[in-house]
């Protein structure tokens, strides 16, 4: 079947090379003729494992072409997937979906037979009706559907999450269009993946309630291991206890610096509006959204009382700055607030990450930030080290060769990478998240009550 895939961001691109390796025929659509110049030369605009084979293999086979020309893309084809970005629009948090209707414009303007389009983008309940009311208007004589197919690929692993999700969401109330949607999943559903048909705006809210509960089992595990502090407790084995309740599950229970990425925090501000557009109101959501802030523009208080309660002059080694391991992107990540605030406070900070200095560099909290190959190089002299990001090759890290390599060892883990007896053993002075910190054999390290953490609760710094 030939699909057009309208953006060839994270979503747009990794779909349209799936759907070309399970043999449909995909012409990938984008306005940025640069990107699509790149593609053409076999360049991958963005990081993400696997995905320069895929493609690679998929052009060579002549399933996967790219064209800035919509109109070009079209004829012939049954399936027209929206693909393009809804971020934040401006502070209030509502989608912009100007990207939506500007690719919906050009549709209306440019088919010629039926067709269903399909919005992968997430989108607010309600905007289904809405471009089909557009593009009915323009074009009454069209014969179209609308449907919305919410894609769930992580970055990182969106290979994988799209060659084997879980369940396949359609929502349409139209025969044709599922018929084709059936035709367009049934490759990647043959693992026994279900395709759950529903109405368009049951798929349009699946989307945002998946997010926004992932990002509330996130945000409670957080909040557990800040009581694990004060008790002595161990968030790990906790989170690991609970989770294996099925009825809880232990995927997205670990405990960190609070969730970033392209999408939690997008789309749970997103649902909120929509939610009020709705009339009907959201409080968990609300609560999840303001303590996740919160607790991001906190992470850096835990560096500076570790640091003795001031980081002024300070040497801080920053591991990690992508708001996730295997990806290049830094949007909405944890090291921003932390990379601006430390740099306020006076510290002079050096950083590594594997794939994402190039896109950190651009950003203003990492202007002064001296950038290194290798971990070990980036914690020389350091008077502490910040894990943000929990990228697998610091699990190989040598912590007895980090101890030596600093001024201060001090080691402050918001992923949990290690255990704390293995750093105290190195030399280490160590921190992380929800557990109790452990020292070297005659560290000092009681600043609470009974040796317990005891991070102060301080107004937040400005953000
Ligand atoms: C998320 C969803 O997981 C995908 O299902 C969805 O398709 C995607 O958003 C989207 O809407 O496009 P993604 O943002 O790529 O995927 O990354 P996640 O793996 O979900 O991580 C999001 C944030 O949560 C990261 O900052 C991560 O560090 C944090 N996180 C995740 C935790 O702090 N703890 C966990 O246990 C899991």
């Amino acid at each position: 079947m030939k699909i057009v895939m309208i953006g060839t961001g994270y979503v747009g691109l990794v779909s349209g090379a799936c759907f070309a390796d399970a043999r449909h025929e995909v012409v990938g659509v984008d306005r940025d003729a640069g990107k699509i110049d790149r593609l053409h030369h076999g360049e991958i605009p963005i990081h993400e494992p696997g995905l320069d084979a895929l493609v690679a293999a998929n052009v060579a086979a002549g399933r996967l072409t790219f064209t800035t020309e919509l109109a070009e893309a079209l004829p012939g084809a049954e399936a027209i997937f929206l693909a393009v970005g809804t971020p934040t629009r401006g502070e209030d948090g509502h989608a912009d979906l100007s990207y939506v209707f500007s690719a919906v414009d050009e549709l209306a303007g440019g088919m010629t037979d039926y067709a269903v389009i399909v919005s992968k983008s997430t989108v607010p309940v309600g905007t289904g009706d809405r471009i089909e009311e557009r593009i009915r208007q323009r074009r009454p004589d069209l014969a179209f559907d609308v449907a919305s197919s919410p894609e769930f690929l992580r970055e990182g692993s969106a290979i994988a999450d799209f060659a084997n999700p879980d369940r396949i969401v359609v929502g349409t109330g139209s025969e044709r269009a599922a018929a084709i949607l059936r035709a367009v999943y049934q490759p990647i559903a043959r693992d026994g993946a279900p395709i759950l048909f529903m109405s368009r705006r049951s798929a349009e809210l699946t989307k945002y309630a998946a997010n926004a509960f992932l990002a509330t089992k996130i945000t409670f595990i957080n909040e557990i291991a800040d009581f694990c502090e004060k008790v002595g407790a161990d968030v790990d084995d906790v989170s690991r206890a609970v989770g294996l309740d099925p009825r809880i599950g232990g995927r997205f229970l670990q405990a960190g610096p609070g969730y970033g990425g392209s999408c939690f925090p997008k789309d749970t501000l997103a649902l909120l509006r929509n939610g009020e557009a709705f009339g009907s109101t959201l409080q968990i959501v609300e609560t999840v959204v303001s303590v996740n802030e919160r607790r991001k523009r906190q992470m850096v208080n835990r560096i500076v009382d570790a640091c003795g309660g001031s980081v002024a002059g300070r040497r801080i080694a920053l591991l990690g700055v992508t708001f996730k391991p295997n990806t290049d992107d830094m949007r909405e990540s944890p090291s921003i607030p932390i990379a601006r605030q430390l740099g306020e406070l006076g510290a002079r900070l050096s950083a590594y990450d594997p794939v994402g200095r190039a896109r950190a560099m651009q950003l203003p909290a990492f202007a002064a930030v001296d950038w290194h190959d290798d971990p070990l190089a980036a914690i020389d002299g350091a008077d502490a080290a910040v894990i943000i990001t929990e990228w697998d090759e610091f699990r190989h890290l040598d912590l007895a060769a980090m101890a030596a390599r600093m001024a201060q060892p001090l080691l402050i883990d918001l992923r949990n990478v290690f255990r704390p007896d293995a750093a105290a053993a190195a030399g280490l002075t160590y921190l992380s998240i929800g557990r109790p910190r452990a020292a070297p054999a005659g560290a000092d390290l009681a600043d609470g009550p009974d040796g317990m953490v005891s991070i102060p609760h301080r107004a937040p710094a400005s953000a």
